[in-house]
């Protein structure tokens, strides 16, 4: 068989999203606008119910579902700003699993926190295997200082969030909220901190929209189970703004929506009083600025891919899920440990398809995906470890899990450019370069 070149995910954007895009220019408005702010309203539909088809132009479905979804430009900008918003700020604990990418992380230390990694359960989570905290060592972390814990929903597998929710709860005589300083932000993080009272879990789902899980007994999509939660629409994921990313929380005791949509709105655009449309009202020239914030906005253009994304986002997932059936029955024939994207509590957003080859060493998963490379396909590793690199220490030893689960560990491609054909491929491909390498 000829060798197929086979890339790892490249989006895909149909004519449908070209269209919007071509109107959203033409019409005179590109940067943060109607667009984005319907795309808000509909992710907040879709985190909501689970439906992609919900008209959130009708005045009823407006008033229920603005300042709730905060669109940005990337997912890292959306985890800076839950934590900003949480009052994260220096001699703060911040507790993130060892292995994640460095968004995870880099976010609370740009706040000022320390970031303290937590090593993942043996092989990852017993059922999903997905690389999950080991919830005991994250307890065992918590001190008078911690204030968030990081939870990563890896490939698109949802946490545990029942098991971390019972931990923060039992630690919630160790919290101390942050006293407001008198600004308009430390106010509203005080009063937000003081409403939770405990150490507060923010969710990075960058890869998991769309995915749901059993919690308190209800099935809860992604979005709708953390105390904060952020999406990343980055080229590479299933639904794709180019860059970009959402913030979103769960209602807080006391405190009006709109208040914390504002909030979002002003840590996010210059801490400028009024957005570009609101200066466009007549008379409307003046602004103040209240904090010397970010500007990490989403523009019309963005969410004009959006929106189409999100018309086929239900189709785009099935379709993932198919390809990963088909991986999933290659990898039980050869004995390779693989992701479980779908249990009878859980349904993943597909995102990755990880692998561990068992008895293998680093040198010869390396050379599988120098093999695989040989023959078109290519695959990746998510991820090296965090403390292995050299911002974060270069030392992994600490984490034994989290080296143990990366180093015989290979990410097949799944994209939904892939053909039924590409995918036998694959699965070709995987069983000779096992048989030659192993
Ligand atoms: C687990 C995880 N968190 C956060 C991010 C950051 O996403 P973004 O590029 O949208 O900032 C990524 C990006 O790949 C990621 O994989």
């Amino acid at each position: 068989m000829n060798n197929r070149h086979i890339s790892f995910s490249p989006p895909d954007i149909s004519e449908l999203e070209i269209a919007e895009v071509c109107e959203a220019l033409r019409s005179g408005w590109i940067t943060t606008g109607p667009r984005t702010k319907l795309l808000e309203r509909r992710l907040a539909a879709y985190i909501e119910t689970g439906k992609t088809d919900i008209d959130c132009e009708a005045a009823e479905n407006v008033q229920k579902y603005s300042n709730r979804v905060v669109c940005l430009n990337s997912a890292t900008a959306a985890e800076e700003l839950n934590l900003r918003l949480f009052g994260i700020t220096s001699g703060d604990e911040v507790l993130v699993p060892a292995y994640t990418y460095s968004a995870s992380a880099s976010a609370a230390i740009h706040c000022g926190a320390t970031v303290k990694f937590i090593d993942i359960q043996k092989d990852g989570d017993p059922v999903t295997h997905m690389p999950e905290m080991d919830y005991d060592k994250l307890e065992d972390a918590i001190t008078e200082k911690t204030k968030a814990i990081v939870t990563v929903d890896l490939g698109g597998i949802v946490c545990d969030y029942e098991r971390v929710f019972e931990i923060v709860e039992r630690k919630r005589s160790l919290f101390k909220p942050l006293e407001s300083d008198g600004t308009s932000l430390g106010d509203l993080s005080s009063r937000i901190q003081k409403a939770i009272g405990r150490v507060t879990v923010v969710a990075d789902c960058a890869h998991s929209l769309g995915a749901s899980r059993v919690f308190r007994g209800e099935k809860k999509y992604c979005g709708a189970i953390a105390d904060f939660t952020d999406f990343s629409f980055h080229a590479v994921k299933n639904f794709t703004t180019a860059e970009g990313g959402a913030s979103t929380w769960l209602p807080i005791a006391g405190i009006d929506n709109a208040e914390i949509y504002h909030m979002y709105q002003l840590l996010s655009l210059h801490g400028q009083d009024k957005d570009a449309l609101a200066k466009t009202k007549i008379g409307s020239w003046e602004y103040d600025i209240i904090g010397p914030w970010f500007k990490c906005n989403m523009t019309d253009i963005m969410a004009a891919i959006g929106l189409r994304q999100l018309d086929r986002y239900l189709g785009l997932l099935k379709r993932r899920e198919d390809m990963m059936r088909r991986y999933d029955a290659v990898c039980d024939e050869l004995g390779i440990s693989h992701m479980v994207h779908h249990t009878s509590y859980m349904d993943s957003s597909n995102h990755l398809y990880l692998i561990r080859v068992p008895e293998i060493t680093v040198e010869q998963r390396n050379k599988i995906i120098e093999k695989m490379a040989e023959k078109g396909v290519a695959t990746n590793v998510h991820y090296k470890p965090l403390p292995m690199m050299t911002a974060y220490g270069g030392d992994c030893s600490a984490f034994p899990n989290t080296y143990n689960y990366y180093h015989n560990l290979v990410t097949l491609p799944l994209h939904t450019k892939l053909s039924d054909e590409d995918i036998d491929y694959v699965c070709n491909a995987l069983k000779n370069v096992i048989k030659e390498v192993c």
